[in-house]
């Protein structure tokens, strides 16, 4: 029985060494040391020998069988190199690789970061609000009259329940006065909703940015001071930024800001980039009441609100003609802004 397992293993590693391929090789193992290959039909022998043999003969057969084993090992490993190498071949792989585009941020995100950036500098932490929001906080809290025409079917949308989009960020300042005490520093940046046709400037969906600063002393001077601030991070130290008075019914006095811009190819021109104003008393009387506290009483704080439409800045920062380009998601367009 030991010549004959010597036999078996010379024949083995003389037909692992002559395949030449994969499935030849395979072969081999079974026809070795398969179910019913030649060294396990060997070992069916052991139980015909003497208790003295088995220990010696069972000892060669193991040899065996791991010699064959690393042998089918190491040239399944050589195969397979010489498979990979012919599989390069012709290929030059010093060439330069396909470039990778690994995308961009969309620019309202761009933008709304970059605002966001500058603001907190200034000390300004984020807040935000529900976009399904009630008519008390989009309108009534903010001194908005039963009659004013932002309140009509025509412009807001309506649920059933009598609850609306909202359409401006302004009920933020609502909601983080009724939760928080005196003095805050806000902004909140979100969707805004509204009635409108689409068209190069308007969209149904658009996105807003509110601030809200109340504390015991703050003035029209610390309004202008921030947002002039504000532009000139924004786009570029010499921008000039002027305010305009008008009407908010949540303000009084109440501006409209326009910053001189240069649009790409144009002269440069005034444009109109935000509302402000300082707080209505009527707004700070009205949180008193659904707060149940004077904290906010008109006598103890004042306070400056001031809101921009974030899609518009970033028209005019990056000269986009048409605001539908914006939600389009045209890799073409998106790709510019990296
Ligand atoms: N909510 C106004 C709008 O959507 C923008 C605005 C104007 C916000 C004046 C303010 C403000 O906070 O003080 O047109």
């Amino acid at each position: 029985m030991k010549e004959e397992i010597a036999q078996i293993q010379s024949d083995a590693l003389s037909a692992i060494e002559s395949a030449s391929d994969g499935q030849t090789l395979d072969q081999t193992r079974i026809t070795f040391l398969g179910k019913k290959g030649r060294l396990t039909t060997a070992s069916a022998g052991m139980k015909d020998l003497s208790k003295e043999e088995k220990p010696v003969v069972g000892q060669l057969l193991n040899t065996a069988r791991s010699a064959i084993m690393d042998a089918l090992e190491t040239k399944g490993r050589i195969l397979q190199d010489e498979d990979d190498r012919a599989s390069l071949e012709g290929l030059d792989i010093t060439l330069p690789g396909q470039p990778l585009h690994p995308g961009n941020l969309h620019p309202l995100t761009q933008l709304k970061d970059r605002a966001i950036g500058i603001l907190r500098r200034l000390g300004f932490t984020l807040a935000e609000g529900p976009e399904i929001e009630t008519e008390f906080h989009c309108f009534d809290a903010l001194n908005t009259p039963p009659e004013h025409p932002a309140r009509n079917e025509k412009d807001t949308f309506y649920f059933d329940s009598g609850k609306l989009l909202r359409t401006h960020t302004s009920t933020v300042q609502i909601r983080t006065m009724e939760a928080q005490s005196p003095p805050v520093r806000v902004i909140a940046p979100g969707s805004c909703y509204r009635r409108d046709e689409v068209d190069k400037t308007h969209l149904p969906a658009f996105n807003q940015l509110e601030g809200l600063y109340v504390d015991n002393d703050v003035q029209v001077g610390d309004l202008k001071g921030t947002l002039e601030f504000f532009y000139r991070a924004m786009f570029g130290e010499d921008t000039e930024v002027r305010f305009r008075p008008h009407f908010f019914p949540f303000t009084e006095p109440s501006f409209e800001i326009d910053a001189r811009l240069q649009l790409k190819g144009q002269d440069p021109e005034w444009i109109e980039v935000a509302g402000c104003g300082m707080v209505d008393p009527a707004v700070f009387e009205e949180i008193c009441k659904v707060r149940g506290d004077d904290l906010y009483h008109p006598d103890k704080v004042t306070g400056y609100a001031f809101g921009m439409g974030l899609d518009r800045l970033a028209m005019i920062k990056w000269g986009i003609k048409d605001i539908r380009l914006l939600i389009e998601n045209d890799a073409r367009f998106l790709s510019q802004f990296s």
